[in-house]
């Protein structure tokens, strides 16, 4: 790769951009006035295209989905990693897998979970009117069982199902994967109060999912939320120093924003 240095500034990049902009204003003008029949519709409709794209981002959850898979609609997807969370005697089977890997990162979960929630908050109305509710509320409910199970004691966290290095040597599929499946958490001589609280975080915003349609799972969210930031808060650490094998893939630079 060139060094950025090394290319000359365009000269006419003003110009570009002016015409990108009065481009950008003729397209929005012709979407307010044709989109309708387009199928675009103006803005706050829920118009095709975005309904599209909610039905391929449930999809996604779908295809991320680890363990004895329920409802599985991906033909190429089947159960995977039953066994994850034998070695301590816990079932972390369910949650999701990263990204084209079979790592389970806590952290970067919690998150999801978190901004899951409160996408179902938020827009619930839209998503039921095109029937993606259930299956974002199924994913969400994938995600905190499995972090439910991670939470087995009042100061124990386990952050990671996998051995990063060793599973991303290996272009295998989940279902026929045979790596070690090592097992990392956070307890009081090593807390991670950023993945502690983000995980808090994500259990009390899904309590609030769940808060009518299924009030005993919403109280068990709502408990570990509790418990967990207690224990966040108490027991103060940044887990990336703690535990510096994350800092290559999920670093954290403190726990200030995920205790607030
Ligand atoms: C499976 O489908 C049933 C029936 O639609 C639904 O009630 C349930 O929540 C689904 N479960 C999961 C895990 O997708
Ligand atoms: C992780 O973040 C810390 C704090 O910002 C930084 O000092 C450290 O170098 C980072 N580690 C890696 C591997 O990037």
């Amino acid at each position: 790769m060139g060094k950025m240095g090394d290319r000359k500034k365009p000269r006419g990049y003003i110009g570009v951009l002016i015409v990108m902009v009065v481009l950008g204003a003729v397209a929005f003008v012709l979407v307010l006035t044709y989109g309708k029949r387009l199928g675009i519709g103006p803005v706050g409709a829920v118009s095709t295209k975005y309904a599209d794209a909610l039905k391929v981002a449930m999809h996604f959850f779908d295809v991320q989905k680890s363990g004895k898979l329920v409802n599985n609609t991906i033909s190429w997807r089947g159960d995977s990693a039953l066994e994850d969370g034998r070695d301590a005697n816990l079932d972390l089977s369910k949650g999701m897998y990263d990204a084209g890997d079979h790592m389970k990162f806590g952290f970067p979960m919690a998150f999801t979970a978190t901004m899951l929630s409160w996408a179902i908050l938020e827009y619930a109305d839209n998503m039921e009117s095109l029937n993606q509710l259930r299956p974002a509320k199924d994913s969400l409910m994938w995600i905190t069982d499995y972090l439910v199970n991670a939470h087995p004691k009042h100061n124990e966290l386990y952050i990671q199902v996998g051995d990063p290095v060793a599973d991303h040597e290996c272009w295998d599929r989940p279902e026929d994967m045979t790596e070690k499946r090592p097992l990392t958490k956070v307890t009081t001589s090593k807390p991670g109060s950023d993945v502690v609280a983000e995980t808090a975080a994500a259990m009390a915003s899904a309590s609030l999912v769940f808060a009518s349609s299924n009030s005993k799972y919403s109280s068990l969210l709502l408990g570990h939320a509790e418990d967990l930031f207690s224990f966040a808060n108490e027991h103060r650490g940044t887990y990336s120093k703690n535990i510096p094998g994350v800092q290559s893939y999920y670093n954290s630079t403190g726990y200030g924003y995920e205790l607030l």
